[in-house]
């Protein structure tokens, strides 16, 4: 949720700032700013809306002349998304700018205590406070009025701070919310994520909470919260400039379900070796750890809880260990049963999702150990974990997520084959049978891709339904929760996924005629049984929708219309069978003229509870 950037170098800041927030804008896109310090004095220019309206604005950067400057995209939470409470905010004085990622919670006292002290607020942010306190603060020493500032703080933030009166420095200071600085040759940059610097240095550091940087073209100082300097080794990072672009595809979202086969392939191949599921280099240390578990919780949010949905399913049926799937906003608040003998599995894009941050310390407290599933090397969730499993799926940009979930299924098709393989359940044949069918998932994804060319015209024909439903039963039900997320938030319609069964108990009173049913019926144990519930559905006069496996004629003596998916061992299913359902929802985002990568209120990375 909001993205900053820095930069302080030879180049013109501006325009680098403008790119930067491009790259950045997936996290929040209802405002943006700049400000830049030129010849001792700090200018800023705000525009609400989307980036291109501040790059309108400040004339491509022109209007803002100078070589270091600080840059915000925002995703509102405190006041509404005006110029007035875009970032960056200035100091009375204008000796100030700053721009910050997360949430200030004792803003409220610090306001009150400011604004006692003759302090004028212009906005209605919780952020606003911070740039008065080190105005308060600053003697002349940029360093201490940052410590004494982040010691007043409560809450979270990734900070950027730009003083007038130090040419040519940048401060970055982080709690809490991801910050990343970037190690060029004569100039130097922080951002939110590595996206926004790829495209100038593939260098970085990773900041630890409560520490802060000092930035100048030519040095980086880190230092701990009591001012102590701290040093980092740089890491490379692997995600390539490409990676963050369309690569010529309309959307994001387009670009990154094509992308799907090769993502899965970087996640899987890498952890079979010799037909063997290994666990990077975790294995032995795991094989301990898991020899003790009794029970496993998933803990996600959003569409990571709908693959640890599918891992349940999964998990329970090859390991027999019993397995819960809480959303992680609520795990905390209901006395979860969690002791050492349970295994916490966070599932996560991002990383920096804060709920599923909050439920794995519940869940460390009570004594769990963690293995989370992440995207983002480097991320709070991979540094908070016992064992991160990542999933290879690069930068995913578009805010519905598409490849980073089923890159979550294949790592959790691999943990539990792996698991159920330790615990003695599989059979030699079994196992590699499994093991077979996941390498097969890259080219079953293609071929899910390649068997549906009418995902296109079905979307133009069932575009005005307002009100939809996704039934399915079992792992099918699963994927239609996800199916059912994708096509609401990108495409505003309302819909819902009901276990096929459930139906009858209530909400098929809202069938009618014309009512759009999407059905999923790809399991054959379950296909007879689902058919019913689509019986059900068309005798009230609903169209419906399947999704079959390739080859099944049954499904036309009632469907209207119908998506395939390839033959795939009734455990892997899932990832072949959310392609088309991906696809169908892209595509009637697309026809109603939705903004598919940056769908109205939501943001990329939920960092606030
Ligand atoms: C999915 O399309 C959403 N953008 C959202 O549900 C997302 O999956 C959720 O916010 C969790 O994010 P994470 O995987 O980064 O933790």
């Amino acid at each position: 949720m909001c993205g900053i950037v820095g930069y302080t170098g030879g180049q013109e800041a501006s325009p680098l700032l403008l790119d930067g927030l491009k790259k950045l804008e997936y996290r929040g896109y209802d405002s943006a700013g700049i400000a830049v310090q030129n010849d001792g004095v700090l200018r800023m220019i705000k525009a609400s809306g989307q980036i291109a309206n501040l790059v309108e604005k400040t004339d491509g950067g022109a209007a803002l002349p100078g070589f270091t400057g600080i840059g915000h995209t925002r995703w509102a939470t405190h006041g509404a998304p005006t110029d007035t409470n875009a970032h960056p905010h200035m100091s009375n004085d204008g000796k100030f700018a700053i721009v910050h990622n997360g949430i200030i919670e004792n803003y409220a006292a610090l306001r009150q205590e400011l604004t006692d002290r003759g302090f004028v607020f212009r906005s209605e942010t919780d952020t606003e406070v911070i740039v008065h306190l080190l105005d308060m603060y600053y003697r002349g020493d940029l360093k201490a009025a940052v410590m004494h500032t982040a010691a007043r703080l409560e809450g979270s933030y990734a900070l950027g701070v730009l003083c007038a009166d130090q040419p040519g420095k940048l401060c970055a200071i982080k709690m809490a919310s991801p910050l990343i600085l970037g190690v060029g040759v004569g100039e130097n940059f922080f951002a939110s994520d590595v996206t926004a610097l790829v495209s100038h240095t593939k260098n970085v550091i990773y900041l630890e909470d409560g520490e802060f940087a000092e930035l100048t073209p030519e040095n980086i100082t880190v230092y701990d919260c009591t001012g102590k300097p701290v040093s980092h080794s740089v890491s490379r990072v692997v995600w390539d400039v490409e990676a963050a672009e369309k690569g010529g595809y309309d959307h994001f979202m387009l670009k990154e379900i094509m992308e799907q086969p090769r993502a899965l392939k970087a996640t899987i191949e890498p952890r079979i070796r010799n037909g063997r599921i290994v666990l990077d280099d975790f294995d032995d240390a795991f094989r301990v750890c898991f020899a003790d578990v009794r029970r496993i919780v998933i803990t996600a949010c959003g569409s990571a809880y709908h693959a640890g949905m599918v891992g349940r399913y999964l998990i329970e049926s090859l390991c027999r260990v019993n397995v819960e799937v809480d959303v992680a906003s609520e795990l905390r608040y209901r006395d979860p049963i969690i002791d050492d003998q349970t295994l916490l599995i966070a599932v996560s894009q991002s990383g920096e999702t804060a709920d599923t941050i909050a439920a794995i310390k519940e869940g460390k407290n009570r004594g769990a150990k963690v293995l989370s599933i992440v995207n983002v090397v480097g991320s709070t969730i991979a540094k908070l974990s016992d064992y991160v499993i990542y999933t290879w799926a690069g930068p995913e940009i578009a805010v519905a997520t598409t490849k980073g979930y089923t890159t979550q299924l294949a790592v959790l098709d691999l943990l539990s084959v792996w698991m159920a393989r330790e615990r003695g359940l599989l059979t030699g044949e079994r196992y590699d049978e499994l093991v077979k069918g996941i390498l097969a998932l890259p080219e079953r994804t293609q071929r899910s891709i390649d068997l549906n060319p009418q995902t296109g015209y079905l979307a133009e024909r069932y575009r005005d339904n307002t009100s939809l439903f996704f039934i399915g039963r079992n792992m099918d039900y699963a994927v239609g929760l996800e199916a059912s997320l994708k096509l609401k938030e990108i495409s505003y319609l309302h819909s819902e996924a009901y276990a096929a069964g459930e139906l009858k108990h209530g909400t098929i009173a809202l069938i009618e005629p014309g009512r759009l049913v999407v059905a999923l019926a790809c399991l054959d144990s379950l296909f007879d049984k689902t058919m019913s519930n689509i019986k059900e559905v068309k005798a009230r006069g609903a169209k419906v929708m399947a999704v079959a496996r390739e080859g099944s004629r049954r499904i036309f003596t009632e469907a209207d219309d119908a998506l395939f998916v390839p033959a795939t061992d009734p455990l892997l299913t899932a990832i072949p069978e959310i392609v088309p359902l991906q696809l169908f929802a892209y595509y009637v985002a697309k026809a109603n003229g939705c903004e598919i990568d940056k769908p109205r209120n939501l943001a990329k990375s939920v960092t606030v509870e």
